[in-house]
């Protein structure tokens, strides 16, 4: 593992601090970086998280919880992709949630929990119903939906890319297609949600989830700039 750097440069949010500059799973370059009150994560170059917003983050969640069923409690949660830890925030912040399972691909995302970076979503790994599996989130599904009983999730909610059409690894392509549709169905529960988190519109991966979902809803959360976040929820598989 590459060791960490202290290197500071001022910038318009304030300080830049990296705090880490790790080799990552999938190869490249893993960056924790501190801006001013922030930090950001960055794999190979490419943004991935940071501690600004998260509202589409937590709406994820929030809405699969709020499509279950009326009266379902101590409900089960698979999260796909730590990140900064609003999604799982948002799901451990839930009355009906018993059990919060985080799977995450970077052992170091994880380790960064135990420090500052912890502290931006109340260290989610502390609490006694989130167990955080490092695993890659295919490798998991096929164990997890293979042979025997699996363990159902009431609500499964994905955001390990910046969308079904702009993967960061190209593994991740199986989470959306027929393979990785067909897992994740057969780890919800009667009644469940699975939901997925996009940077924008996807009409080829909607078509995809209507085919396979009675119920498909396309939620649109604005940002301060640009196209707005999207978070496709389906149920009722046919
Ligand atoms: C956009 S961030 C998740 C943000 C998260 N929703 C939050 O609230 O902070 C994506 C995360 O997914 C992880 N990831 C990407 N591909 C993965 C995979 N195949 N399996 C597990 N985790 C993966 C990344 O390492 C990263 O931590």
């Amino acid at each position: 593992m590459d060791q960490p750097t202290t290197a500071t440069t001022p910038g318009p949010d304030g300080e830049t601090v990296t705090l880490a500059r790790v080799t990552g799973e999938t190869g490249g370059d893993l960056v924790l970086r501190r801006v001013g009150a922030h930090y950001e994560i960055y794999s190979n170059g490419l943004f991935l998280m940071d501690t600004r917003d998260g509202t589409s983050e937590r709406e994820m969640v929030r809405a699969s919880l709020t499509a279950l069923p009326r009266g379902r409690s101590r409900a089960r949660v698979l999260i796909g992709g730590l990140g900064v830890g609003f999604s799982a925030r948002e799901a451990l912040d839930h009355a009906r949630v018993s059990r919060v399972d985080v799977v995450e691909l970077e052992p170091q995302v994880i380790d960064w929990h135990e420090g500052e970076l912890g502290e931006a979503a109340g260290y989610v790994h502390q609490d006694p119903r989130c167990r955080v599996h490092n695993a890659d989130l295919v490798a998991w599904l096929t164990e997890a939906s293979g042979a025997g009983e699996p363990e159902r999730y009431d609500a499964i909610c994905l955001d390990t890319d910046n969308g079904p059409d702009w993967t960061v690894v190209e593994g991740n392509n199986h989470l959306y297609g027929a393979d990785g549709l067909d897992r994740l169905t057969r780890l919800l529960a009667p009644g469940g949600v699975l939901a997925f988190w996009s940077a924008n519109e996807v009409a080829a991966f909607e078509t995809v989830l209507r085919e396979r979902f009675a119920t498909v809803d396309v939620v649109e959360v604005p940002v301060a700039r640009g196209v707005p976040d999207v978070v496709y929820l389906a149920s009722d598989p046919r």
